[in-house]
């Protein structure tokens, strides 16, 4: 006697396991994306991934650089007591700031607010909170920006994601 088993499957049957099985990759790949933007990758250290800004020669003292870190808007400063960096990202409603070296302020266009280029403090303005300081290293002749000096930042912004 011979055991033998036969699985019947309809050409319907076979197309709606199809569908499903397509539906299912869309469902995962738009609920991956979605957790990346609310989530972005940090560690539980803050630590990202270490991103050359400049050489050192590129920002002279008094100058500095705009650049992306982690997908925001930030700025390098070569002040005279050395290189700082920012997040550009005003913290009022969103506009992006940048150095004014006549004025020695880091300023955002869009209601006046003014920060304090050592520290990122608020000068004046509506802005309610300081701009994020972001940890540099000096190396090899360059600057690197190593991560967001508090960890929630990036999280606290996403409404600004788009922002650049
Ligand atoms: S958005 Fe910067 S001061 Fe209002």
């Amino acid at each position: 006697m011979e055991d033998k088993i036969t699985l019947i499957i309809t050409r319907r049957k076979l197309t709606e396991i199809l569908i499903g099985l397509v539906t299912l990759l869309f469902a995962g790949g738009a609920t991956a994306a979605i957790m990346k933007y609310l989530w972005p990758q940090v560690s539980a250290s803050g630590a990202q991934n270490e991103v050359k800004i400049a050489s050192v020669d590129e920002v002279q003292t008094g100058s500095s650089k705009k650049f992306l870190f982690n997908g925001k808007a930030a700025v390098l400063l070569h002040m005279p007591a050395g290189f700082r960096a920012f997040g550009a990202i005003c913290t009022h409603l969103g506009c992006v700031a940048s150095w004014k070296p006549d004025e020695n302020i880091i300023f955002c266009p869009c209601h006046l607010g003014k920060f304090d280029p050592n520290t990122g403090a608020v000068v004046s303005g509506p802005p309610p909170s300081p701009l994020p300081a972001i940890d540099i290293v000096v190396k090899e002749g360059a600057v690197f920006a190593l991560k967001w000096k508090d960890p929630n930042y990036v999280q606290s912004i996403s409404f600004y994601a788009g922002a650049v």
